[in-house]
């Protein structure tokens, strides 16, 4: 990430404090919360999307700072809510809000920092803005309910996994670089670009974090979650779908039953690589992250350009 953060230093300097004070908050509570929150501060790859998209454009404006700290307003939300919906007790290497204050708070806190999100860009009538981020919000919405429910009947089909992504993570990322780019262009034909080229990179994203589920690196956050909560995955997806009848049907038998059996996970984990489900997965997000170059590539070649391409690699190649 060296080549955008220091092509960003400035603009995230200041984005820090925006945000920062973007999310005060009168409530004595909410605002050691928010505190909370912003002291653990994640990869900021969203603003960096959003900076990055709007210079390839041109020069970046308090429009851009506002979108940049909307889309990380709605991504802590939706993290805040995930791991209520996912009972997941660490995020970005310390106790989650839900393992600290549980499920009643942690709904309130999303909320909040939703609505903040909403009241900043309509104080400043970012009309356009608000549009193209509250569309990723509904999809985000729709992607996890669609996911709990084919968890429920243990999803098999790729197209349904790929829904799932897009709408879950690949919409945050499109409108942010979106986002970005109508901040310094107004024009809706290389916002519709951006938008398509963060899609791509957002799909790569998610099949990563995906693939740390099944590692053991010290990521911020747990692996063997997913299992644990009968998401199925891509390499699990393409394991059940080219294994013998038998093992599909013992490893299915296993993640209904003995989900929770951390030896069984395991042995389902050493299934998954013997049958190259992450091999798979590899490629997959490769050919998406080949997909976002190649959009990334229409543009003229110059250091904002090259900074996203070390972005996207970033985003394939991380290992938090
Ligand atoms: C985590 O996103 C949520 C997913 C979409 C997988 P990030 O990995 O960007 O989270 P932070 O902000 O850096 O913690
Ligand atoms: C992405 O899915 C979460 C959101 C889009 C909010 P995950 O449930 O895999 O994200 P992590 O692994 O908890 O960060
Ligand atoms: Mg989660
Ligand atoms: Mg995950």
């Amino acid at each position: 990430m060296q080549l955008a953060q220091s092509l960003l230093r400035e603009e995230l300097i200041v984005f820090e404090k925006k945000f920062r004070e973007a999310v005060k908050s009168q409530t004595p509570l909410l605002d050691r919360i928010m505190r909370f929150i912003v002291n653990r501060k994640g990869k900021q790859l969203r603003p960096m999307f959003v900076f990055l998209s709007a210079r390839l454009c041109g020069p970046v404006n308090e429009s851009t700072y506002r979108a940049a700290s909307l889309v990380e307003l709605l991504h802590t939300a939706t993290l805040v809510h995930d791991d209520v919906v996912d009972e997941s007790l660490e995020r970005r290497g310390f106790f989650s809000t839900y393992a600290l204050w549980k499920n009643k708070i942690s709904v309130l806190v999303g909320d909040y920092l939703l609505a903040k999100g909403l009241l900043l860009s309509l104080d400043h009538n970012d009309f356009r803005i608000l549009q193209l981020l509250s569309g990723a919000v509904r999809k985000m919405s729709e992607g996890e309910l669609l996911q709990i429910e084919k968890a429920r009947t243990l999803n098999l089909e790729e197209a349904v996994y790929f829904e799932i992504i897009r709408n879950k993570t690949a919409s945050l990322l499109a409108s942010s670089c979106a986002a970005g780019a109508f901040s310094t262009s107004g024009d809706e034909a290389v916002t519709e670009k951006l938008n398509r080229f963060g899609e791509a990179v957002g799909i790569a994203f998610q099949i990563k974090d995906d693939l740390f589920d099944y590692g053991d690196e010290k990521t911020g956050k747990p692996s063997g979650n997913d299992l644990k909560e009968k998401k199925l995955t891509l390499p699990l997806i393409y394991t059940l779908n080219t294994v013998s009848k038998p093992l599909r049907r013992e490893l299915i038998y296993i993640i209904k039953n003995q989900n929770r059996v951390p030896e069984k996970i395991k042995y389902v984990i050493g299934q998954v690589v013997a049958a190259g489900g992450i091999r798979y997965a590899n490629e997959k997000m490769n050919h998406y992250r080949d997909e976002a170059l190649r959009i990334l590539y229409d543009f003229e070649k110059n250091e904002v350009r090259d900074a996203l391409e070390e972005l996207v690699r970033f985003t394939t190649d991380r290992k938090y």
